[in-house]
């Protein structure tokens, strides 16, 4: 079958014909046929060997490319009970390490030992392939109706994920407003790719004024998305007249980006940081160490995300489609066959929100 093939650290890809038997399957295991596949940062980090903890798995020199995947059951093993053939599926990326107390509960996005795997980033292989074999416990099943969207939701989950958490931290006191709600409380989102509008979408839902920052105009996706969902788009180069915020969600990765805002935070407010990038360097000033210490500034990282994130997703997934109509089909800005890939894996294509590869 014909797969995304790369061999990390070293850089480059290649779409080849690799020889994997699906022929059988064990009792927990499903046979998915590869719909379509999401490029994000993490995959072209890897194309080009700037992500140091991509690896192949044990023993192979080689490693199938893919973690934001969406298929569809062909063939299922004698003891899968919750899906069907025909059903569309997501997989999730995390597999646990066995060891620790969170992976033995299924929050192996909490691994403690650091000794997990990740489909198509590092020690597994991941979806970009035309088919592929996983256990019933990490497919997360689709509701037909957003099958054309659903690429989205492995992204997505790491959002929810990350939302959750800030939702239950900032419970270390009263953060809502005072007609209980959050409409008072104001977001600046750094970054408007994929993950920065679904961050912005799920602030929105839940009553946060969202303000969209980038360095640049917005693009005419951009200008719609942000109209749409009712969210504001700021060229912080042309104007940073922002109001003061409660929370700073950065998805760029450099520091210099969220840490001029964060003397903009009122009081016990928070910062999410999501986006990784490297060799950026940043001053943390007393000055600011106090500012934080007086104000209860909370800040915290996170990465990936558990199967509950996932289905919480679909909701989300479910709700947009008609609270926001067409805006997460206008997210996915290209699609390229298998054979077209190695050019978007290497360069992200102009006017990119999320370039997705589509294998039927
Ligand atoms: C994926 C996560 C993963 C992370 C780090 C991201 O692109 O969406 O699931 O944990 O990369 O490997
Ligand atoms: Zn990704």
């Amino acid at each position: 079958m014909k797969a995304i093939v790369v061999e990390p650290p070293t850089r480059g890809v290649t779409v080849k014909d690799i020889n994997i038997n699906i022929s059988t399957l064990a009792n927990d295991e499903v046979l998915i046929k590869t719909i379509a596949t999401g490029i994000c940062g993490t995959d072209r980090g890897i194309v080009s060997g700037l992500l140091k903890f991509s690896r192949p798995p044990v023993g192979k020199k080689e490693l199938i490319l893919g973690h934001e995947g969406l298929g569809q059951v062909i063939e299922l093993g004698s003891e899968v009970k919750g899906l069907r053939k025909g059903d569309y599926v997501v997989p999730i990326v995390r597999r646990g390490c066995g060891k620790c107390s969170n992976c033995l509960v299924g929050r192996q996005d909490f691994c403690e030992t650091g000794e997990f795997v990740e489909a198509g980033i590092r020690g597994l292989d991941g979806f970009m392939r035309e088919y592929f074999i996983d256990k019933e416990r990490y497919l997360v099943k689709i509701p037909d109706e957003i099958r054309d969207i659903a690429v989205l939701l492995e992204p997505l989950s790491n959002v929810v994920k990350a939302y959750n958490e800030l939702m239950f931290c900032q419970r270390r006191m009263i953060w809502w407003c005072n007609d209980g709600s959050y409409n008072c409380r104001n977001v600046a989102i750094i970054g408007s790719g994929p993950i920065g509008n679904l961050f912005a979408m799920i602030f929105i839902s839940q009553g946060f004024n969202v303000y969209i920052l980038n360095k640049r105009d917005p693009s005419p996706t951009e200008s719609f998305i942000a109209e749409k969902i009712g969210a504001t788009f700021i060229n912080t180069l042309k104007s940073l007249t922002l109001t003061k915020l409660d929370l700073i969600v950065d998805t760029s990765g450099h520091p210099m980006a969220f840490i001029p805002l964060i003397n903009k935070l009122n009081k016990n407010g928070a910062v999410i940081l999501f986006g990784t990038t490297g060799e950026e360097y940043a001053t943390l000033t007393a000055d600011l160490v106090t500012f934080l210490v007086e104000n209860n500034i909370l800040i915290f990282g996170s990465v990936n995300a558990s199967k509950e994130d996932f289905e919480n997703g679909v909701n989300f997934l479910s709700i947009w489609k008609s609270r926001f109509q067409t805006v997460l089909n206008k997210m996915i800005t290209k699609v390229v066959k298998p054979d077209e890939s190695e050019s978007v894996l290497t360069k992200k294509p102009a006017g990119e929100i999320k370039t997705i590869i589509s294998w039927v």
